[in-house]
């Protein structure tokens, strides 16, 4: 029926690029087959998994391991970053190079725990077991060793030592609310190191990906560096995009995400950037956490919230919004991903025959964002209640369906997947 077609519309899979699953470890907030069954609901046909697990992904042992714990779990096709640990596995890039890592993170400013290799956000000096943030030299060094293999290199810019000493001087005047924490000048960190991060990437020849920006100042540098021609490419995520730190009062201290959600110029910004092409890809940055771990103090709970079942809905919405178009939407989602991460055309294009990645989107189908029916193992999420228009309903995996009205109706059977180039 004529009907039933209205407002549906095929489009190439989509990827969501920045999902932690938390497995092998610790898989108490989530684990790969409910993370891949929450992206599945929402439309996404890829992932790729993030390296700060336990064990992370920092050398090919644990690399390897890692594509097979996960490919017993994947309802989507996945790439699995690598982590870099400056001069605790330089030497394992190549290598982890080779076994197929999509791209490596640094995590710019965290500290990182000797025993397990965990990262640490809140470093203070003399801290035990803890190796403190690299100095600037030894971040360029892995912006040297990441660039000869030719992968993308994906930091999370935030100088934490300048953030901390700000955020102490708030912590002493017994301020705990979400305007203190941005007093501790995030905005300021996320630009020193985005303009560092573009400066080492000129002289290195780095890929570089900027992840989760969330500030004007920050658009701002890769539009410029952009302009000159570096290969940058950038992402944002929909919290930036639909949240300020004006919904801190309705939604409470589930907020905090690092890098933290700043103010409305900034989300202003973000939109421009989406429009004139400086944000070339938007990702979830699905970091679950469980309710009880949520429900502190905003200063002592965890960053980080659910994001891969509502990325797409959330963006589909803002397409009926008028905020962007179907196919920019397209192009943030799954073609861009998919080129910059050499998946492209087996990933992010429509025209690879019967074994494509398909989402198909209904555009007049109107919900209502519920946490307690997200498909994660935590439901931790800012969008509850959210009203969306514009749902994927159908879920296509090469070829096979995965999901279709909300129903996962496959087992697992994804695969990994690593750039073509
Ligand atoms: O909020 C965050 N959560 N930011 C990060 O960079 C890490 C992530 C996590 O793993 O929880
Ligand atoms: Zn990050
Ligand atoms: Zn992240």
């Amino acid at each position: 029926r004529e009907t039933d077609a209205t407002g549906k519309y095929v489009l190439p899979g989509l990827i969501d690029i920045h999902v932690h699953s938390r497995d092998p470890g610790p898989t108490y907030k989530e684990d790969f087959f409910h993370s891949t069954q929450a992206a599945a609901a929402g439309g996404i046909t890829t992932v790729f998994e993030m390296p700060n697990t336990t064990p992370p992904t920092n050398n090919v042992e644990n690399f390897r391991r890692q594509v097979a714990n996960l490919t017993s779990k994947a309802h989507v096709d996945f790439g699995v970053w690598a982590l870099c640990l400056g001069h605790l596995n330089n030497e394992d890039i190549p290598a982890l190079h080779e076994a197929g890592a999509i791209g490596f993170k640094f995590f710019w400013g965290y500290a990182i725990n000797k025993k397990t290799f965990q990262l640490t956000y809140n470093y203070k000096p003399g801290m035990n077991d803890v190796i403190p943030p690299f100095s600037d030299g030894e971040v360029y060094e892995i912006f040297q060793t990441v660039a000869k293999t030719g992968d993308v290199l994906a930091i999370h810019a935030e100088d934490s030592s300048l953030i901390q000493t700000l955020t102490e001087k708030v912590e002493k005047s017994g301020r705990r609310d979400y305007d203190a924490l941005l007093e501790g000048r995030p905005n300021l960190a996320e630009e020193i190191t985005i303009q560092m991060a573009l400066s080492f990437a000129r002289e290195s020849d780095a890929r570089l990906h900027v992840l989760h920006v969330s500030t004007g100042e920050g658009i701002e540098l890769v539009q410029q560096a952009m302009a000159k021609g570096y290969p940058v490419s950038a992402e944002t995520c929909p919290h930036y995009l639909f949240l300020s730190n004006e919904d801190y009062s309705k939604v409470g201290p589930i907020l905090k995400v690092y890098p933290p959600v700043k103010y409305k110029k900034d989300q202003e910004r973000l939109w421009k950037g989406i429009a004139d092409g400086t944000i070339t890809i938007v990702s979830s940055d699905h970091a679950p956490h469980t309710a009880e771990e949520k429900a502190g103090d905003l200063w002592s709970i965890p960053a980080g919230m659910c994001g891969t079942e509502t990325l797409a809905p959330l963006m589909l919405n803002a397409v009926n919004e008028g905020r962007l178009s179907l196919q920019k939407l397209t192009a943030l989602l799954s073609e861009n991903p998919a080129k910059r991460f050499g998946l492209y055309p087996q990933k992010g294009s429509l025209a690879v025959g019967t074994d494509a990645d398909l989402t198909i989107v209904d555009m007049n189908k109107e919900t209502t964002i519920k946490a307690e029916n997200l498909h994660s193992k935590s439901k931790v999420t800012a969008f509850d209640g959210y009203p969306i228009k514009g749902l994927p309903i159908e879920t296509i995996v090469r070829g096979e369906t995965v999901m279709k009205n909300g129903e996962i109706v496959h087992s697992p059977f994804g695969r990994f997947v690593t750039s073509n180039q």
